[in-house]
């Protein structure tokens, strides 16, 4: 076997193995965040109701987008759902999505977070795949990582909601093609490709709702991994309005 399809044998291995055995392996050693430590939605919004509530961010754009739309409460749904604060490449879980570039080479950003945490065999696997379109998804193996897989998706460059949208819609459905029951996703195209984070706030959250609403038994967890304070400060404001605790 070629050093370049050697991936495959790691892949199959590392797949194949159990959770203690693949944790000897991981690039982060014992610093990885099993699902179990990331509260849901309801749970976190208890332990930081003060934060949730008053988040600081001009109220008129919350005020507007909250009279335009109307969400049911849905318990079901909202244990489905999480914020996270830091690192996706330390996430123990099912799947976690990659920012990444038509190329699937590789990059700066989590792009390169994630090829950095998982190994030279990430790059090796996804030099096959001949690239990604915008909008599409494509998965491969997590091998150094904690996540067992990695979802490739292209976002956007620019404000393009149609394609935002793919990237999340995509993303889940081969998430559903592969048994993956808890993901996570970045702020896809809000970094180096430049959406708006506020606009690709508003189109995320209802998106997901919707794929959760539709594939409800399908999912265990959908994380929303946030890296940065002004998406912290948006997700804090919006999530209540999408996904109402009461
Ligand atoms: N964990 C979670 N989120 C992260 C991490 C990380 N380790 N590192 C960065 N982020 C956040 C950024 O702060 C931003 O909020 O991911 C979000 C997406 O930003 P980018 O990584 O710049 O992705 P994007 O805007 O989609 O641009 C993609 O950048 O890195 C290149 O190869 C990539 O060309 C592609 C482009």
């Amino acid at each position: 076997m070629s050093s370049n399809n050697h991936f495959q044998k790691v892949k199959f291995e590392k797949l194949s193995q159990n959770r203690k055995e693949r944790r000897r392996d991981y690039s982060c050693g014992d610093k990885f965040i099993q699902l179990k430590k990331i509260p849901s939605w309801p749970a976190f919004y208890k332990e930081n109701s003060y934060s949730v509530s008053t988040a600081a961010h001009p109220q008129s754009l919350v005020d507007k987008f909250k009279d335009e739309c109307r969400y049911q409460v849905d318990a079901e749904i909202n244990e489905k759902v999480s914020v996270f604060y830091g690192d996706i490449t330390k996430l123990e879980i099912d799947a976690i999505v990659n920012a990444a570039n038509n190329s699937l080479l590789g990059g700066g950003g989590v792009d390169g977070a994630i090829h950095r945490a998982a190994g030279p065999f990430l790059l090796n696997e996804c030099q096959t795949l001949n690239g990604c379109d915008t909008g599409d998804a494509k998965i491969t193996g997590g091998y150094d990582l904690p996540a067992r897989y990695v979802i490739h998706t292209v976002g956007p460059i620019g404000e393009k909601p149609s394609m935002l949208e793919q990237c999340y819609r995509r993303s889940m459905q081969v998430a559903l093609e592969n048994n993956i029951k808890t993901i996570a996703f970045p702020c896809i195209s809000t970094g180096v490709y430049g959406y708006p984070n506020e606009k690709a706030v508003q189109l995320v959250l209802p998106v997901v709702r919707t794929m959760l609403e539709a594939h409800k038994d399908k999912f265990e967890r959908v994380i929303f991994c946030l890296f940065l304070d002004i998406d912290k400060k948006l997700y804090n404001r919006y999530l209540p309005i999408i996904y109402p605790l009461n």
